[in-house]
């Protein structure tokens, strides 16, 4: 019984998390603001593929704050040494939108 309680809260969790990702919304705030001038989803450009960021960061509780840094305040190291510039022009709620789906798998519907 309590297993079958965790397999529900579990599976509950998991529709809550894909119900906040907006990827339609999310793709057109990436391209907005020039985020896909470096990354696409399925494929390394200049930064990771953005698949890869999910995958990286999977159950990882601090990445939408960590990387809410890294995207405005740039930096280099992680996936290579290509740095990725600032990018100070976003809004936080914007950014908030795109990481969250990217932290999703980035996923394109
Ligand atoms: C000029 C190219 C460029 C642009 C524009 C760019 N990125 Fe990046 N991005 C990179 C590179 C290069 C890396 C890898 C940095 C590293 O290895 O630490 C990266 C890494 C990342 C990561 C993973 C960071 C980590 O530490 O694992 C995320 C998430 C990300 N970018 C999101 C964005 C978003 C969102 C935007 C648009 C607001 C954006 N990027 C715009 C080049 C770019």
């Amino acid at each position: 019984m309590k297993r079958l309680l965790a397999v529900c809260l579990t599976a509950f969790a998991t529709t809550h998390a894909l119900a906040d990702v907006d990827a339609a919304k999310a793709q057109g705030i990436a391209s907005k603001n020039m985020c896909f001038s470096c990354h696409a989803v399925d494929h390394k450009v200049v930064g990771p593929a953005y698949h890869d960021v999910g995958l990286k960061y999977k159950g990882d509780a601090d990445a939408l704050v960590t990387l809410t840094k890294k995207v405005k305040n740039g930096g280099s190291g992680v996936w290579g040494p290509m740095a990725m510039p600032p990018n100070p022009g976003i809004s936080d709620a914007d950014l908030r939108v795109v990481l969250t789906w990217v932290l999703a798998g980035a996923p394109t519907q």
